[in-house]
């Protein structure tokens, strides 16, 4: 992982145009991590991304007793000799993975100690659907200043209904109920690629999982489970995000790795904003010889338009000719990067209203969460600081059309969760130099 002080000058850099491989999201990573935790042997995860997420969630690991061995692509984690209950407040706040080591820890040692959780700025981010749904399934939970605590002789399967379709309560809910006694059933779970994923690898771990229709998931609890094995399908953020690069820069970027299904709406936002786009089964790419159009979009659960992709949407919009409209409906504060995309010219204009569609749960708040943006907007070089993940990346893309170089500042955001970014992005011709 590189310092916090880390930064990178990028210079304007002309169309890019190339092939990028995607590996598999540090979204899921991090979550199957959690979950070979579970197996009486070792698990092993294959196409992995080198991402700083996978080293915090490593060194998580074998705080609390389990050896993590680490090969290119590829993650072996075994249980290692007498288990740790608690996961070290060192940990505090650097991402959002202890709260779903919960239930992992409760099966392992009947007791279990997380410290606060972490994460990009992006909202409150609470953990209230977490800590009901623990103690839905027979836990006692504690949440103190320092972190939770909670404690279970053997949980027991429950009904649970989430106020919101959320990532991390139904990883929660899985994470749990795999190894409880009986039958739990969660209501408006979450559906994103990534979190079938997790319910897929369970699965071979020899968790009974049913993923039934309107959001329902069934889990019929089991003594054990064992270690498995699983290759993870392609990124469909990072896809998104290089496919957008080439299309900022007028140039054209061929991604391979992320299965087509993944990326059905963002594929059709941009067919409609004017790009033509390839599809085979091996790669997909998208250009716009002839410029591109504005549009409306509002950020969703999926299979909708996914929260992750607007970061690099806002810029692309900035380069559409017209105004566009972007509803950010997942996270209240998401829009926190647009000041650093404001100084660098993008002229982008955010509201606390709903725009652009149907009224979303922010409606009464204060939360400036749409904006309106002007394109072509003409893009400067600037010194900026990247409040979060998702934002750097677009922030190197405002820069490689910017008139002069930029200087990014805070890059370890970046490295959290793209594999490699500063070789990918080299690949593609944009000049970079680390500072
Ligand atoms: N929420 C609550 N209470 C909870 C849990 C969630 O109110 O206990 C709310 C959140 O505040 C938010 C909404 O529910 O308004 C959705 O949150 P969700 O739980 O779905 O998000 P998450 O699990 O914290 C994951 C990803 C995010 C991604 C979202 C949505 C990880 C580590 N993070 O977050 O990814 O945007 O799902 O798909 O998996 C990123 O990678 O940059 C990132 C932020």
């Amino acid at each position: 992982m590189v310092g916090v002080t880390e930064t990178w000058q990028v210079e304007p850099s002309g169309p890019l145009r190339g092939d990028i491989g995607v590996r598999g999201s540090k979204n899921a990573v991090t979550k199957h991590m959690v979950a070979a935790m579970l197996g009486d042997g070792p698990s092993t995860i294959r196409n992995a991304p080198e991402v700083g997420d996978v080293d915090i969630t490593a060194a998580m690991l074998e705080a609390v007793g389990f050896a993590v061995s680490r090969d290119g692509g590829e993650i072996t984690i075994a249980p290692n000799g007498k288990l740790e209950s608690r996961v070290p407040a060192a940990f505090t706040g650097l991402n959002r993975i202890p709260i779903l080591m919960l239930g992992p820890l409760l099966h392992r040692t009947g007791e279990a100690f997380v410290p606060l959780v972490g994460g990009d700025p992006i909202g409150r981010r609470p953990v209230d659907f977490h800590v009901s749904a623990l103690r839905a399934l027979g836990a006692e939970v504690e949440a103190g200043p320092d972190g939770i605590t909670a404690r279970a002789t053997r949980l027991h399967g429950a009904r649970i209904d989430l106020p919101y379709p959320s990532v991390g309560a139904t990883e929660t809910v899985l994470l749990s109920a795999v190894r409880a006694e009986g039958k739990t059933v969660v209501r408006n779970a979450a559906t994103e690629p990534e979190v079938v994923e997790l319910a897929l690898f369970l699965q071979r771990m020899g968790a009974h999982i049913e993923l039934s229709p309107d959001r329902r998931i069934v889990i019929e609890g089991v003594p054990r489970l064992r270690g498995a094995s699983r290759w993870l399908a392609g990124d469909r953020l990072e896809a998104f995000s290089y496919l957008a690069a080439g299309l900022i820069t007028r140039g054209e970027v061929r991604v391979h790795g992320c299965p087509q299904d993944r990326l059905v709406t963002a594929i059709t936002t941009l067919a409609k904003m004017g790009a033509q786009i390839d599809i085979t089964d091996e790669w997909i790419t998208a250009s716009a010889p002839s410029g591109l159009r504005p549009a409306a979009v509002s950020t969703d659960t999926h299979p909708g338009f996914m929260t992750d992709w607007q970061q690099p949407l806002m810029v692309l919009f900035t380069q559409a000719e017209g105004m566009s409209v972007l509803h950010e409906t997942v996270f209240e504060n998401r829009l926190v990067y647009v000041p650093a995309l404001q100084k660098m010219g993008c002229e982008i204009e955010t509201f606390a209203a709903c725009l652009g569609g149907e009224a979303c749960r922010f409606h009464d708040t204060n939360a400036v969460h749409s904006a309106v943006i002007r394109g072509v907007s003409k893009l400067v070089g600037a010194d900026v600081t990247l409040p979060d993940v998702r934002a750097g990346f677009s922030a190197v893309l405002a820069a490689a059309v910017a008139d002069r170089p930029s200087v990014l500042r805070g890059i370890h955001h970046i490295e959290r969760g793209y594999h490699r970014p500063f070789d990918q992005f080299g690949s593609l011709g944009l000049t970079i130099h680390r500072g």
